[in-house]
């Protein structure tokens, strides 16, 4: 979703603009623009992507600059549209993360018809900067049309009457500084900042700055000046590039085992489990835990669900964010909340968490980035330590978030077996599937012929079926259901005809015999399966065959082919793999 770097300072703003704005890409956008100062200012935008605004871009070296990618809210998809924003009078540029809910009754108050060239809340933004500092002194007029926005922001602002300055707001939308001798960078996320800083800090919100190149302060909306402390950057800048694979979704599926094995690290000390005992000890006094989150996470909420009613005897439910915020369960006795969220801006959960903190309720998030507004502001966080995921489907998250959530539930258990090994027995498993990758892209080109497919299964299988299915449509546009094999005489398999295809996902015992047998029904009906099985399942006419582990960590494994099969699907049918359609990274808004 839409993100924002700005740099003023010794630095090339340039060159560090638009690397930031490369970084951001991940996080899905379909216009870009930058606003540059050399002496006097220029404001590039393109429609698609960043690769085009740059070609545009004529001039070499700037000391000031704000950039954007945007993903439409407010307006269709046009150059006009794309950020900066000027003003009225030209006065002020302005980028813009976020949804202004009260733009039009703003517009229609301050500044009657004054005219407007875009569709955005984000114009309206600035030209009441404009109208209000006729009045006042430019960082007293920000403030005072910030108090007037109803909804979120991550704002940057640049006054052209004094281009030694930078202007920053943050308010629901993620907004980063970091600092290096000589100059200041500003962004959506940690990806934008490093290799231009060496120190950061995640602003909260309602948070108004002042930037110039070697300084920057802090304030309130009331203008009182607030304290902080920067902390150390330590990301490494590289783990970011592709390798040498041709996606960031390749890489990122085949970083799994690697993942896996680091979670092992940071989580064990020996065969002792290294989780806070104060945070153990609050979950241990829930008598329910609640799992909320979204899409991909959602689903690995689900594999976990079962962790924790298995070996630490909870009950847990897992729940749409979305729904949960605006129409939430009861909620009796004494609940604990963990909140699933690779990047932890999920506009959704967010508003969940708002709501659990004024209820007085215990929360955890499980998240990829530490710096996120879900891991500051939820009473906990663990870390999954996937390492920076790009391609907007996500991969190494889901095994990561699940991998993260099984050492918890074990250590809320009264068991005692060798998670360790059985963890580091599915690495083993995912490297050694991962070795044979090249049978995937024949299969898929036999088996996906058709618009439409299925993903069954049962027990976890089921589950793991749900994210093979969305990882399947969100990429390839192929439309793909996830079903529980058992459900589809009820009704669904009125749907298969002839060479339908079902794929089917088997590694349980328990579920094996019954699987099989909706495998036969839908074959008779004409649908060309194609079977995913742990080894000890195998039949003759199996076409993916994993090696055996622990049943219950199997999810972690047996969703490594459906990864792959989207991947070659979309592959095959020539889609963008790291950034499909619609769909954006970091979902922001609700
Ligand atoms: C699908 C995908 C999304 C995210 C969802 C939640 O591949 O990536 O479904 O899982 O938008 O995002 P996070 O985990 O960042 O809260």
């Amino acid at each position: 979703m839409c993100g924002i770097v700005g740099y003023i300072g010794e630095g090339n703003a340039k060159e560090i603009v638009l690397r930031g704005l490369h970084r951001l890409e991940y996080r899905g956008y379909d216009s870009a623009g930058v606003g540059l100062y050399d002496g006097k200012y220029h404001v590039f935008k393109e429609k698609g992507r960043i690769d085009a605004l740059e070609k545009t871009i004529a001039l070499n070296k700037a000391s000031l600059g704000i950039g954007h990618t945007r993903w439409a809210t407010h307006g269709r998809v046009t150059k006009e549209n794309a950020h900066p924003h000027a003003s009225y009078d030209e006065r002020f540029l302005v980028v813009h993360n976020g949804v202004i809910d009260n733009y039009k009754t703003l517009a229609e108050r301050y500044l009657g018809g004054k005219a407007r060239k875009s569709e955005t809340d984000s114009e309206v933004f600035a030209s009441l900067v404009a109208s209000f500092a006729k009045d006042h002194p430019v960082d007293v007029a920000i403030r005072e049309v910030l108090k007037l926005l109803e909804g979120s922001y991550a704002v940057l602002v640049v006054d052209k009457e004094n281009p030694g300055t930078l202007y920053a707001a943050k308010h629901k939308s993620p907004l980063l500084i970091g600092k290096r001798n000589g100059g200041v960078v500003i962004g959506s996320d940690m990806m934008a900042l490093v290799g231009a800083a060496d120190n950061y800090l995640a602003l909260e919100d309602e948070t108004f700055v002042r930037i110039t190149s070697d300084n920057f302060s802090l304030y309130d909306l009331e203008g009182d000046i607030l304290p902080y402390r920067l902390q150390k950057i330590d990301i490494d800048a590289f783990e970011s590039d592709k390798g040498e694979f041709p996606h960031y979704m390749l890489k990122e599926i085949h970083e799994q085992p690697a993942v896996l094995r680091r979670i092992i690290t940071k989580y064990f000390d020996d065969s002792e489990v290294r989780i806070d005992q104060a945070l153990l000890q609050k979950i241990k006094m829930c008598d329910r835990i609640h799992i909320l989150a979204a899409g991909t996470s959602m689903h690995a909420g689900l594999v976990v669900k079962d962790m924790l009613e298995t070996f630490a005897l909870v009950p847990t439910e897992v729940h749409i964010a979305s729904e949960f915020a605006h129409h939430p369960p009861l909620i009796a006795g004494n609940p604990f909340f963990i909140l699933i969220s690779q990047s932890g801006e999920t506009a959704d959960l967010r508003a969940c968490l708002t709501d659990i903190k004024q209820e007085g309720h215990p929360s955890l998030t499980v998240t990829n980035v530490r710096t996120s507004t879900l891991a500051r502001e939820a009473d906990d966080y663990l870390e999954i330590h996937a390492g920076p995921e790009i391609a907007v489907a996500s991969t190494k998250a889901y095994t990561a978030q699940i991998a993260v959530l099984t050492i918890l539930a074990y250590a809320l258990s009264e068991q005692s077996f060798d998670l360790k090994r059985e963890l580091a027995e599915v690495a083993q498993a995912m490297e050694q599937f991962l070795d044979k990758q090249e049978k995937i892209r024949p299969l898929v080109k036999k088996y996906l012929t058709k618009p439409h497919a299925f993903y069954i299964g049962r027990g976890l299988d089921y589950a793991v079926c749900l994210e093979a299915a969305l990882k399947l449509k969100e990429i390839s546009y192929i439309h793909t259901e996830g079903f529980a094999s058992g459900e589809l005489k009820h009704g669904t398999i009125a749907l298969i005809e002839e060479n339908t295809p079902v794929i089917a996902l088997i590694s349980n015992a328990k579920t094996a015999a019954y699987t099989r047998s909706g495998i036969n029904e839908v074959k008779s009906r004409g649908a060309n399966t194609l079977v995913i099985a742990c080894e000890s399942f195998q039949e003759a006419e199996d076409a993916i065959v994993l090696d055996d582990v622990n049943p219950t960590f199997a999810p972690m494994l047996t969703v490594i082919p459906t990864q792959l099969i989207a991947y070659y699907a979309a592959l095959e049918r020539g889609n963008d793999i790291d950034k499909p359609r619609n769909l954006a990274k970091s979902v922001t808004v609700e």
